[in-house]
């Protein structure tokens, strides 16, 4: 059988939540074992919205201590951060001018972040995606382990691959890749509200678990989640129909190895003290060591600093060769 090749990114925009975790990168953890793995921490998307130099700084080596807190072994995976390999920006480029402006003119993400605003937005946040498409095809990955809300920039990916392969006349020079969305919790929703993403962004600390909550933070949290006044209901079917409490059944089956029915068997009818309590065990034990673990990784930069060493050198090592072919295929005089 043929390797796959991983290539997923995190931003280091603030702190990492569960959303993160459970759709991303639990889901990296696992894959490390059978297939060649890269993860980066994408700091050159981050500033496609203004970051404060220390707090940028400060938040790539989070990133790389909950990649490694999550179980990301650096023996296994490579674990780097994206401006330190510079074929990122050189195939962007390269892309941006395959991507066609009627493709990015669809992005959803990019209409949500620009709002009302998109005069004044930087050009960074529009061309994101062929970045995005950049970081993954300059390993050839096959396979992008994400929340479901980069679908469309994968599909975006696999258009400019596509183009890219046929503009050329190079047939499967880029793989097309794949997403890997695990679909319950491929969008963990907002605590407060059921109808909106848990994100980094929300005002209200309340809406979302951090990976560095504490015991109690992540008590008081579920305890203040909304649920429904009703007892804790019988099937799946009413459930779904109840935003807040289909998240919080989606978040106790993504932290445990427990089927929603499962769920549901064991709370059927009860009011939802106990189900409460028991999500709050079950996050603790997940959780909170992943979060002790990051705040001991944040006070050793110098074994950070290795990892991030490490990982430039076998992801440039790896980048520079597809790089050097498209800049053959492109007709750059070498
Ligand atoms: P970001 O922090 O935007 O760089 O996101 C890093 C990864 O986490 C991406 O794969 C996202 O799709 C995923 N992600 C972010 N928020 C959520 C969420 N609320 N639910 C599931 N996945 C998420
Ligand atoms: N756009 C992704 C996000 O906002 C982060 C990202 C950048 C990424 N490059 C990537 C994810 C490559 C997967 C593969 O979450």
């Amino acid at each position: 059988m043929i390797k796959k090749t991983v290539l997923s990114g995190v931003q280091p925009t603030g702190d990492l939540h569960l959303g993160n975790y459970l759709g991303a990168i639990k889901n990296f953890a696992k894959m490390q074992n059978e297939n060649e793995c890269l993860f980066c921490i994408v700091d050159l998307h981050a500033i496609t919205v203004f970051q404060k130099s220390e707090e940028l700084r400060n938040n790539t080596y989070e990133v790389t201590a909950a990649y490694l807190a999550s179980g990301i072994d650096p023996k296994k995976s490579v674990i780097f951060n994206q401006s330190q390999v510079s074929g990122h920006a050189e195939l962007a480029w390269v892309l941006n001018c395959v991507c066609r402006m009627g493709w990015l003119n669809r992005m959803t993400q990019f209409k949500e972040k620009s709002g009302k605003n998109s005069e004044n937005v930087s050009s960074g946040l529009f061309t994101y995606p062929t970045l995005m498409a950049a970081d993954i095809l300059l390993y050839k990955a096959t396979h992008v382990p994400v929340g479901s809300d980069q679908k469309q920039h994968l599909e975006l990916t696999r258009d400019i691959a596509q183009k890219f392969n046929n503009d050329y006349e190079s047939q499967d020079f880029f793989p097309l890749p794949e997403p890997y969305i695990e679909k319950e919790i491929s969008r963990v929703m907002s605590l407060r509200d059921g109808t909106s993403k848990m994100s980094k962004s929300d005002i209200s600390d309340y809406s979302r678990i951090n990976l560095i909550d504490d015991k109690d933070t992540i008590i008081k949290k579920i305890k203040k989640s909304k649920t429904a006044d009703t007892p804790v209901p019988s099937s799946i079917e009413t459930i779904s129909d109840m935003p807040e409490v289909n998240n919080l059944f989606n978040i106790f089956s993504g932290v445990t190895s427990m089927s929603k029915n499962e769920i549901i068997s064991i709370y059927e009818g009860q009011n939802f003290s106990n189900f409460k309590n028991d999500l709050s065990d079950a996050l603790i034990e997940k959780i909170a060591p992943i979060g002790i673990e990051i705040k001991k990784l944040m006070n050793d930069k110098k074994y950070l600093n290795q990892v991030l060493q490490e990982g430039k050198e076998k992801a440039r090592k790896k980048s520079e060769l597809v790089l050097k072919d498209v800049y053959d295929i492109v007709g750059f005089v070498k």
